[in-house]
């Protein structure tokens, strides 16, 4: 009887869920041969921020749902550790696959390693070189631990090999996350989210804050929302606001600067579709977020990244995307010079074609058979 080869791919937090849905398509190819499982670590677990990925990129329910939750770092990959640990024993993978840079990527990277379970690492090399940010150090951990690296841009290639890792073991793939942008977009044409924000016909900005460095402080905090609001009065501004980042406003009491906006709409966390919907028309788009860049970046749109550093340099070199401090002065000038100056034009990044997942498919496959 021929083998069956078993593969996960875990997804715990929003960026991930873009990231697995097209890897678990390209693996259907081969099914029954290659079954393909979808654990859930459950980092984040609000409806908005997972339920509604699974409908919009059109995912089955995960094969285990751990339901971890939030914590602290140490707490929340911990708690990761030791349920995906039991799921590796109970559904013995031949293959585990980690995407990006959360919590739950080392976590479950760290549990297949020790199982002696041959781990991949999807968006490897990546580096900002700051390690204050927590994805940072994720990423390094990642990379130094798993069997196999698929890269997403030239940039990753490069420090994965000038740091001696085996260059028959890294592949440049390109982008799995422009793969679900290439799969969701004619849904996101047929999207009502403007006509229920009011934008129909107006120009806005799309924002998203989230990092601990910008909502955590409440004298950065408090200054970000002074200047959406003073902006809004020149442009409409829609936030679709991350937990984090509301809960904060709860806890400072920093409402009454939004409502002192002309037009700063605060929204929940929107679904994958209505955001890519809001996002391919915005005039401009203010983000502290990682696939953001990347996004921006394939769709042509304005992209002022408020944040000292970046991991995906591609994004400036040849797309949309600039850095910025995030301090209120620097941040004030990119919002007016993007509205009253000629921007940035930028060009597509090679190979974010919407096939990066059959690549990877297509390698693992003949990997495991080669293997056996
Ligand atoms: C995590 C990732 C970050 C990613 C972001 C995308 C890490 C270290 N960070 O950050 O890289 O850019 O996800 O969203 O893995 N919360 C809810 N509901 C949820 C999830 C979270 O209310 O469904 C709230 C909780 O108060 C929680 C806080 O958000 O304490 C932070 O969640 P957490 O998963 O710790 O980190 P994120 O900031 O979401």
């Amino acid at each position: 009887m021929s083998k069956t080869y078993r593969i996960i791919s875990v997804v715990g937090a929003r960026p991930n869920f873009m990231k697995v849905a097209p890897i678990h398509r390209a693996f259907e190819q081969y099914a029954p041969t290659f079954e393909h499982h979808i654990v859930h670590t459950g980092q984040h677990y609000d409806a908005a921020m997972s339920d509604a990925f699974f409908q919009d990129l059109e995912m089955p329910n995960p094969t285990v749902f751990l339901g971890i939750g939030s914590g602290s770092h140490a707490e929340q990959t911990a708690k990761v550790m030791i349920a995906f640990e039991q799921t590796c024993l109970e559904l013995k993978p031949d293959l585990v696959i980690v995407v990006g840079d959360v919590n739950s990527t080392i976590a479950c990277a760290l549990v297949a390693v020790k199982l002696g379970i041959t781990t991949v690492h999807v968006e490897a090399g990546l580096r900002s070189y700051d390690r204050s940010m927590p994805e940072e150090i994720n990423r390094i951990a990642t990379d130094a631990i798993c069997d196999y690296w698929f890269t997403t841009e030239e940039s990753g290639n490069k420090i994965l090999k000038e740091s001696g890792f085996p260059e028959d073991r890294i592949f440049f793939v390109g982008n799995t996350m422009i793969d679900s942008l290439h799969f969701a977009m004619p849904r996101a044409e047929q999207s009502k989210v403007k006509e229920e924000l009011g934008l129909i016909g107006k120009k806005y900005g799309l924002v998203t804050m989230h990092r601990p460095s910008n909502v955590d402080d409440p004298i950065q905090l408090k200054s970000l929302l002074e200047i959406l609001a003073e902006i809004s009065h020149e442009r409409a501004i829609v936030f679709p606001m991350h937990p984090r980042t509301s809960s904060k406003i709860r806890e400072y009491g920093f409402a009454d600067i939004i409502l002192s906006g002309k037009q700063l709409l605060i929204t929940h966390p929107k679904g994958y579709i209505d955001f890519l919907a809001l996002m391919k028309d915005a005039d401009f788009v203010l983000t502290d977020s990682g696939g953001i860049q990347e996004e921006t970046t394939v769709l042509g749109i304005p992209c002022i990244t408020a944040r000292t550093t970046t991991e995906r340099p591609v994004t400036i070199e040849l797309g949309t995307n600039i850095l910025i401090e995030p301090n209120p002065q620097s941040i004030s000038k990119a919002l007016h010079d993007i509205v009253h100056l000629p921007r940035k034009s930028g060009s597509i990044p090679p190979l974010w074609d919407g096939k990066a997942a059959d690549r990877i498919a297509e390698i693992l496959v003949k990997q495991c058979i080669k293997t056996q």
